[in-house]
């Protein structure tokens, strides 16, 4: 595999003792018994033994989030006590920074009305929770007769982290929706504003939106392929004839699969690489969205621009570990192809991605460090130091992730004139 960069905090310490005392929230997950054979595991191979080897997407996509038993469904695995830490737990700054962003961007198209608030994959809900905050603060609550107030709409296939969303987002006011809604739950935060909840984008209403996605597309199932003597095959994942019970193993295709067929543009040079088709319709359809409905969104992950080869991988306990190896227990990534997820978004216009350090930094994250240092508890303030450290250190989070953002073509000579917050301002034409 690739040398990583830590992606998932924790990994290039080796532990997560290294980050002791920054973590906002933690969860609690047990680790599976040496030997044991998940019920996913069981499931698996006997789906395999029916239909022969899976793709790496499916297998993906059954340990992440097939109902019964998939990884996310059922645990709390963000935090300390869990399998990995994002940078919204680690510290209220980020979120800070990203309302700020979604906010002045809003402000500068006109503040259309109304608008609402979209969040893919909302983990514990801290990040939600943070730009609430600042839109509330900032006075985009629709007070005083100046229009509507933003409703947050949160995309989280969860079960578990949406009762963990709900608990941060609308203490005591939550409750399952009415069989005919097109979101399962709804809520109100204590600041008035509707929250609901959606298993997919598609089944969030359409109008003006502000999107944010973090850490959410390196969770889908992406495809492995590899170029052979023979041309290009798949990574399949097979039963381990020879293994112990419940042990899987790589194998390649023995012919083209429609994947190889499908994703491998004329002229690539890596060996081997891995593709998301549901990123990329996923990007398809929010670029479609913002097209006929207005909005605006940020993508953070970490990820590169089509170099990369081999980063699929597991954490558990903010350890990498072996993914074949008790699936639904650790969390499995791959890194964000960025470049082709731009390839996705048709005529969209995509700004970076750039180094998250660089976003926040020029978001203004060292001044507000410096207001909260000066109102803090002093046992607060090694917290404080350290989160911010490890969101913008380029040997932790600060260069691995990378930040994206996402307009409409429509808002071309918008853009040229007032430049997006965050991100370096486009180059000047040069004089005729
Ligand atoms: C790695 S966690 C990131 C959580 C959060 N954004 C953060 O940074 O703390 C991925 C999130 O995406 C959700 N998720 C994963 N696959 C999904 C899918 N296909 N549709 C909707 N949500 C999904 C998970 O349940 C979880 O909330």
């Amino acid at each position: 595999m690739d040398e990583q960069c830590g992606g998932k905090l924790g990994v290039k310490h080796g532990q997560c003792g290294a980050c002791a005392g920054v973590y906002r929230r933690c969860g609690r997950q047990a680790g599976p018994a040496e030997g044991e054979v998940t019920p996913l595991a069981r499931h698996l191979q006997a789906k395999i033994r029916t239909v022969g080897p899976i793709t790496v997407a499916e297998y993906m996509k059954e340990v992440l989030t097939s109902p019964a038993s998939g990884y996310y469904m059922h645990g709390d695995m963000i935090g300390e006590r869990g399998d990995f830490v994002t940078s919204p737990e680690l510290s209220q700054m980020f979120g800070e920074m990203v309302g700020v962003w979604l906010y002045s961007e809003w402000q500068k198209v006109g503040a259309p009305r109304p608008m609402q608030l979209v969040e893919l994959g909302p983990g514990r809900g801290s990040l939600a929770h943070d730009i609430l905050r600042v839109f509330a603060r900032l006075g985009a609550g629709g007070e005083g007769g100046r229009g509507e107030r933003p409703a947050l709409h949160l995309v989280e296939v969860s079960p578990r982290l949406s009762d963990l969303q709900a608990e941060l987002l609308c203490p005591g006011d939550s409750r399952a929706a009415p069989g005919e809604a097109p979101h399962y739950r709804e809520g109100t935060a204590p600041d008035g504003t509707p929250v609901r909840w959606h298993r997919a984008l598609r089944d969030v209403p359409r109008r003006f939106s502000c999107v944010v996605a973090h850490e959410f597309f390196d969770a889908l199932p992406a495809h492995k392929l590899q170029k052979t003597d023979e041309g290009w095959r798949e990574v399949l994942v097979d039963v381990d004839p020879g293994g112990a019970p419940g042990r899987f193993r790589f194998v390649l295709s023995r012919s083209e699969t429609p994947a190889c067929k499908l994703f491998i543009k004329p002229g690539e040079r890596r060996a081997h690489l891995e593709v998301s088709p549901e990123s990329c319709v996923l990007v398809q359809h929010l670029a479609q969205r913002l097209r006929r409905d207005g909005g605006l969104a940020l993508v953070v992950d970490y990820g590169h621009d089509g170099t990369k080869t081999d980063t699929f991988r597991a954490f558990r306990r903010h350890r990498q570990c072996d993914p074949l190896v008790a699936p639904g227990t650790a969390d499995l990534t791959v890194d964000v192809d960025f470049s082709y997820l731009r390839g996705c978004a048709g005529d969209s216009l995509m700004l970076g991605p750039v180094s998250q350090a660089s976003f926040l930094e020029r978001m203004g994250i060292h001044t507000r460090l410096q207001v909260l240092l000066g109102s803090c508890r002093p046992e607060q303030r090694e917290g404080l130091l350290a989160g911010y450290r490890m969101m913008v250190d380029p040997d932790q989070m600060g260069e691995c992730f990378r930040v994206m953002a996402v307009f409409p073509s429509v808002l071309r000579d918008h853009l040229a004139r007032f430049p997006v917050a965050g991100f370096p301002p486009p180059p000047r034409a040069a004089a005729a």
